[in-house]
Order: C-alpha cells, then sequence, then structure tokens
C-alpha cells in the first residue's frame, strides 16, 4: 500500500496543501513544529478515520474553524488506486468517502489502507494501562478480521447497557430487572466467546512474529506475551463457562456498580525474562519490546491482508539509539512505504542514514517544498 498524494484542508496548522510522496522512503524533514507530524496524523486519519493523537475532530480542525477535510489518493500492491475523503463539517457530522461512495460505518474502510505508526506517543503501549493494550489489539485484529470489529461493537453494546443498570442500582438502590440483565448477560456470554476465540487464534499467530522481530533486535533477553482472561474456558464450552461467570459475579457487580468480568478486563501482558515488563523493564527495553510489536504489527497485516502497510515513523531518531534506527529503516527500504520525520538533516546522514534517492519534503511553516 502506498499513498500517492495528500491534501489537507484547515487541518491542525494547515489552511490548505497539496503534496505528491515517494513510493518508498519519505523524509519530511522541518524545525519543531513545522507540521511534520500533522502530516502522519492526516495519512492515519484517512485510513483509520481517526488520529492517532486525538479522538476530538475539534483539536484538529485548524484554530477558528469549524471542520477539516482531508483527501488523499492511495494506491495497492496491484496499483488500483483510491480516493479516501474525509470531511468533518461540526462535531455531529463527518463523512469518509472512497472513490465518492459515502461509507455508513468504520469497519468498511478498516484493514482497507493499512499503515504502522511508531510516534513518541506509543510509549504508552507497553509503560500504560493495560485497556491501551487492548485498543491496540483491537485495532490490529479488526483490520484483519471484519467480524472480530462488529463483535466488538456489539459488546460494547450490551456492556454499556449492563453497566448503566449496576450503576443505578449502587447509586440510588434503582432495582435491577433480573430478566432483562439475565438476557443481557446470555448475548453477553455469546459474544464474549467468540472474541476469547478469536484472540487466541490470531494472538498465536501475532506471538510468532513478535518473537521474531524481538530476536533480531536483541538475542541476550527473551520476549513473551500472555493472554490472560478473567473468565477461565480451558475445558470445552466456552460460552457456558462464560454465562457462569456472568451469573457467579452479578452480586460483586451489584455492589460494585460496574461489570467486573469478561473480555473488556482481558489483559495482554509482556514479559522480559518472565518478568513483567511494565513493572520491571527498563526505557531501552521498553524501547525495544514497542519496536519488536510495530514490526510484528507490520508481518501481521502484511500475512493477512497481502498488502505492505505504509510505515509512519515519526521521531524515530530521537526515540531509539542510532544503530537500530539504522536498522529499522534499512529493513524497510525498499519494500514498504515509509515516512520519517526528522529535524535535523545534516544529523541523520551523519548517524550512517543514507537519502540518496529518497523523497525529501521541506516543511516549513505550513508551505512544503518537494524535492527529489
Ligand atoms: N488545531 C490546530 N490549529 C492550528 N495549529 C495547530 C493545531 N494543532 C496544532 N497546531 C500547531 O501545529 C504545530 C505542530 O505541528 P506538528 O506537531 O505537526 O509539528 P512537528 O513538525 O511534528 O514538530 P516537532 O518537530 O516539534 O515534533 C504546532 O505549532 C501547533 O501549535
Ligand atoms: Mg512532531
Amino acid at each position: 500500500m502506498l499513498i500517492k498524494a495528500l491534501t489537507m484542508i484547515d487541518f491542525r496548522k494547515y489552511e490548505q496543501v497539496s503534496m505528491e510522496f515517494g513510493q518508498y522512503t519519505n523524509i519530511l524533514h522541518g524545525e519543531n513544529g513545522a507540521g511534520k507530524t500533522t502530516i502522519l496524523e492526516a495519512i492515519h486519519s484517512l485510513a483509520y478515520t481517526r488520529s492517532f493523537k486525538t479522538r476530538l475532530d475539534a483539536d484538529l480542525s485548524r484554530h477558528g474553524q469549524v471542520g477539516y477535510q482531508l483527501k488523499g489518493v492511495f494506491a495497492n500492491h496491484q496499483g488500483d488506486e483510491h480516493e479516501v475523503r474525509l470531511k468533518v463539517e461540526s462535531a455531529r457530522k463527518k463523512t469518509v468517502s472512497v472513490d465518492n461512495k459515502n461509507l455508513s460505518s468504520r469497519a468498511q474502510i478498516i484493514g482497507q489502507f493499512p499503515s504502522v505508526s511508531l510516534t513518541p506517543e506509543d510509549g504508552e503501549l507497553t509503560f500504560g494501562s493495560p485497556e491501551i493494550r487492548r485498543l491496540f489489539f483491537n485495532k490490529l485484529l479488526s483490520q484483519v478480521d471484519p467480524v472480530y470489529l462488529e463483535q466488538l461493537q456489539t459488546y460494547a453494546r450490551i456492556l454499556k447497557q449492563r453497566n448503566a443498570m449496576l450503576q443505578a442500582y449502587a447509586n440510588d438502590g434503582t432495582a435491577i430487572d433480573r430478566i432483562l440483565i439475565s438476557t443481557l448477560d446470555d448475548q453477553r456470554a455469546q459474544v464474549s466467546a467468540r472474541l476469547h476465540e478469536a484472540r487466541s487464534k490470531h494472538l498465536t499467530e501475532f506471538k510468532k512474529l513478535l518473537y521474531s522481530a524481538y530476536e533480531q533486535l536483541e538475542q541476550e533477553k527473551s520476549l513473551k506475551m500472555a493472554f490472560i482472561s478473567n473468565v477461565r474456558t480451558t475445558s470445552g464450552d466456552p460460552e457456558g463457562h462464560y454465562r457462569k461467570a456472568y451469573q457467579d459475579s452479578l452480586a460483586e457487580d451489584m455492589r460494585k456498580g460496574t461489570s467486573t468480568r469478561g473480555p473488556h478486563r482481558d489483559l495482554f501482558t509482556f514479559f522480559l525474562n518472565t518478568k513483567d515488563l511494565r513493572k520491571f523493564g527498563s526505557q531501552g527495553e521498553h524501547k525495544l519490546v514497542l519496536v519488536a510489536v510495530k514490526f510484528a504489527e507490520g508481518h501481521f497485516l502484511e500475512n493477512f491482508l497481502n498488502e505492505t502497510p505504509i510505515f509512519l515513523l515519526d521521531d524515530l531518531f530521537a526515540e531509539l539509539d542510532v544503530k537500530r534506527s539504522l536498522m529499522i529503516v534499512e529493513s524497510l527500504r525498499g519494500k514498504h512505504q515509509i515516512f520519517i520525520t526528522a529535524t535535523d538533516l545534516a544529523d541523520l546522514r551523519h548517524h550512517g542514514l543514507n537519502v540518496e534517492g529518497d523523497t525529501l519534503q521541506i516543511i516549513d511553516a505550513g508551505k512544503i517544498q518537494a524535492h527529489g
């Protein structure tokens, strides 16, 4: 997959700008605040209908404006081109179209224009709360398995309704409709079993890719990832296990005013030499795991979608040591379309990055000049 052209209107600091990209390595060069990350954010927003930084479209509209527009021309490995447009007119009105056909749900676009981003904010993936890892894996699996995305949405809807009842009970004793909650839990058990199955199956695949990516970066330590559910489903009939767990936890859930068990509490945990990375990992160890996760993400998408994802590498050289940054760029170069942001080109060259033949975009106060 590659993006050939991008137009941004009233997107962050850009009033109106169009640019074209090279097929392989694109270097976005400019001072701090010049608007480099914004370009990566625009590409991600087109492919996923959301930014990687915020869920609030109001933050993305240029200050003083309500709304923004993005347009991207993507091409797959067979050369088929698709024009994606995203238009936000107000907090309530957002339309996404592919080849001039408006989409009615995110599921219609997720997985079509795969990309992998590595930004300073991604550090949260290994440092942050379990919620962040759940979101990461949900996004990844949704791209290769549209049914998974649908089931997640169903699960979220049921959970919201259930939690509202529990909360009303915990707050002011509003009686629980036992029949309704038991119907909800039957439905929830059914979706939970399917989510569980999909997670187990896909993560087995993901883990293989993760371990081999990590091994290339670091041979001295061993990385393991575990998928841990708070409902045991070891012996057959997973749906039955979930149903029972939901019945058993109802009293506690009523006391706490929330649903304590189920896939929304699943854990995805990294272990380095058998120790929980989140608790014991050093900064450098976290970074290496993160990079391995991103490589694995890329391979996973490629295997399932038969399309090489676009790599959006923000501030790579500031984040990682030179040796490993170079290794990443070199291993992707010529196979993927990659975007690298940089404030100091001389520094990149000094570190041994050969930018000959790469597409260089100089970004200066919302204006863009292309070279090469
Ligand atoms: N909604 C907005 N409207 C107008 N300007 C914005 C908006 N959001 C962010 N900006 C401005 O855009 C600039 C940030 O752009 P961006 O993050 O793309 O820069 P960058 O080139 O990646 O910088 P750095 O090298 O520091 O990471 C900042 O000057 C910021 O104040
Ligand atoms: Mg930036």
